[in-house]
């Protein structure tokens, strides 16, 4: 149990990625955060510009009222600046957007039109400050991103296998490929807090195979560790037969067909973590409410698999499962960048 209360070294944290964004006093940064936004982060960006000397103006909204049917969470998509469009102008025509909405701006409608408008966002995920301060991002971890980013761009195929089972084929052909190492300072762009994550959204018709979750896998949607067997048959980008007798199955069975689209059943995208500081117990250390997995993403060398929306194949839908797997082999046109869950 973390207390809510506020560290000098989390204000120090918060200032460290502030000024690896670059942000200076002559541009106007503005900090987005709805009803439902951990107020000590809120609270740790005001103190932390504060202490930079940086002038800031918050713009808060009203947390949505959440649609009926299935509970929608780690969606990376936030809702709250639906019929907002007074705001969206506003941060359009902002320098820095800090992001502290509860979802995040990654994947928002509106994320487009705010890059631009030549903001730059920094998106701080919905993570108790505790973790936020471990995972500060560095120089290498920058120099990471890069070079991933490079290989994935350059080859034609993704091919990903482990002991248990794990047999994938990814066509990168045309995928959309970003890197996130954890802070911007370049304006139209976007990063997370923390980062370390290479994300590839493969075209329409390129994810074929199996994948074999085993216990120690994770669902970060769920935010639990697999504690049972899950096999996922894929073809065409889209999950075709999930196999499995425990909890883990019966619970992903259920929560995919209560989207009630086959959109739900595709591939968003596939990638791996990459952050030495990000660590694979971190789990199993926070309440649910004092974390939204982001650093479970990053572990270096998970291989991290998900299913949702990806525009760049074309398909929308709320439904999304974000499941690293460790200990597999992932290759880039036969070149191994992850041998048995290690980077290589
Ligand atoms: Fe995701």
């Amino acid at each position: 149990m973390l207390n809510d209360r506020i560290e000098s070294n989390w204000i120090a944290a918060f200032a460290d990625v502030f000024q690896l964004c670059r942000m200076q006093k002559s541009e106007t940064i503005v900090i987005l955060c709805e009803t439902q936004s951990r107020a000590l982060n809120v609270h740790l960006a005001e103190l932390a510009l504060g202490q930079l000397g940086l002038p800031y103006f918050m713009v808060r909204v009203p947390t949505p009222q959440a649609a009926p049917g299935p509970v929608v969470r780690s969606s990376g998509a936030t809702l709250a600046l639906n019929g907002q469009d007074h705001a969206v102008k506003t941060l359009a025509g902002a320098d820095v957007v800090i992001d502290l909405t509860v979802e995040g701006l990654m994947h928002a409608p509106q994320t487009a039109a705010i890059l631009q408008g030549g903001a730059r966002i920094m998106n701080i995920s919905n993570e108790h400050p505790e973790a936020l301060a471990r995972l500060v991002p560095t120089a290498d971890l920058k120099a990471a991103a890069k070079d991933a980013v490079a290989r994935c761009r350059s080859a034609t195929a993704m091919t990903v296998r482990s002991d248990a089972g794990t047999d994938l084929q990814v066509s990168m052909q045309g995928a959309a490929t970003v890197g996130i190492w954890g802070w911007t300072d370049r304006p139209g762009t976007l990063a997370h807090w923390p980062g370390g994550i290479i994300v590839s959204f493969p075209r329409a018709g390129s994810v074929n195979g199996r994948l074999a979750y085993r216990p120690g896998d994770m669902n970060l949607t769920f935010k639990r560790y697999f504690d049972s067997a899950v096999d996922l048959t894929l073809k065409d980008d889209y999950v075709v037969d999930i196999d499995g007798k425990g909890s883990d199955a019966a619970l992903m069975r259920d929560y995919f067909a209560s989207f009630d689209e086959p959109e739900a059943y595709a591939t968003s995208h596939v990638g791996w973590g990459f952050n030495p500081g990000a660590r694979y117990e971190a789990l199993t250390m926070y309440d649910k409410r004092d974390t939204n997995c982001t650093e479970l993403r990053a572990v270096a060398g998970n291989f991290l698999y998900s299913t949702g929306a990806n525009e760049f194949a074309g398909r929308f839908t709320r439904g999304h499962f974000d499941l690293p797997m460790m200990g597999c082999d992932i290759a880039l046109d036969g070149h191994l960048v992850v041998a048995g869950g290690k980077l290589a």
